[in-house]
């Protein structure tokens, strides 16, 4: 990427060059070694890393739009600004949530199975029934960049009706133009034959979707998870699609990624993504770019586009 070399050209920025998350020790010799750091978001940046005395860096510039691998308290004692890259990656990721419910509810990722296992044997009346989703009710939790591109995409898409529950309401104009209706989360489940999430991870969204509130979704409803995976106690999920509480999910996100909970993977009504929802060349060169003039503006001395804390 260009974004990379113009990083590299502008001097003490160290960035997680890999494919994988750094190290402890390395991220440790990354904040005492240098005043910017651009992590990526299976980077951990706790507290004990960020109130180490021995800290130089000033900036965290974030590669990607979610935080919550960065202890933001932490970096806001340690003086150390933290920025993302917000609105770059609104719609790859709202197009990896469509297409999760349509492989939800349409059972492809299972149809794939079985032609590539040599299973199919033909057309048959009855074979791999599932579930239309035009215009079916659409129910979004967190109503954010993400959350509305993707209700848009399904309303005017799919003509689906739109609930949403979020902590803010949407402007007049887009309610409007959505038809959109503001529920409480427990109507809301109640009420959609889809629901897809859309919120950020924080203590208050930390197993928002668990036993109990699983149990308030319709039996035939499927569950689309873009955001984070601890949005979800993915626990009570698998015993949710064993026991037929809801029909099917579509997951991109996980509570402990890589890892799964237990069962999930043998389950033929998730379709399991592998965190991409941002993955498209286009997507993940703006966000370079996005990161790269959150660096320029901080060296510059100037005002930080896109900053966090
Ligand atoms: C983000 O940016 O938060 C996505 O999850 C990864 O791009």
């Amino acid at each position: 990427m260009t974004v990379e070399k113009d990083l590299e050209l502008l001097g003490n920025v160290i960035r997680n060059e890999g494919d994988e998350p750094l190290s402890r020790q390395a991220l440790r010799h990354a904040l005492h070694s240098s005043e910017v750091v651009c992590p990526t978001v299976t980077d951990q940046l706790d507290a004990d890393l960020l109130l180490d005395r021995q800290v130089k860096t000033r900036l965290i510039a974030n590669f990607g739009v979610g935080f919550n691998h960065i202890d933001i308290e932490a970096a806001k004692q340690a003086g150390i600004a933290v920025t993302n890259t917000p609105g770059v990656l609104t719609d790859a990721t709202a197009e990896i949530a469509l297409s999760l419910l349509l492989s939800s509810a349409r059972r492809t990722g299972e149809g794939e199975r079985h032609v590539r296992a040599g299973a199919w044997v033909g057309w048959r009346p009855t074979h791999m029934l599932s579930t239309q989703v035009t215009g079916k009710t659409m129910g979004i939790v967190g109503a954010g960049r993400i959350g509305i591109a993707f209700a848009r995409k399904v309303c005017h898409g799919l003509g689906m009706k739109i609930f949403y529950s979020s902590r803010s309401e949407l402007a007049e104009s887009v309610a409007l133009e959505l038809g959109a209706t503001r529920l409480e989360l427990s109507d809301l489940l109640a009420r959609s034959d889809f629901v897809s999430l859309h919120c950020p991870a924080t203590p208050a969204t930390h197993h928002l979707i668990n036993a109990e509130t699983l149990a308030q979704m319709q039996s035939h409803a499927h569950l689309i998870n873009t955001a984070r995976g601890d949005v979800i106690d993915e626990n009570a999920l698998v015993h949710a699609l064993q026991n037929g509480v809801i029909a099917g999910a579509g997951l991109d996100v996980y509570e402990q990624e890589p890892s799964l909970a237990s069962g999930l993977e043998t389950l033929d009504n998730v379709v399991l993504l592998p965190h991409m929802g941002s993955g498209t060349v286009e997507t993940r060169e703006a966000m370079g770019q996005c990161a790269l003039s959150n660096v320029r503006a901080f060296l510059a001395g100037d005002t930080l586009p896109n900053r966090v804390v």
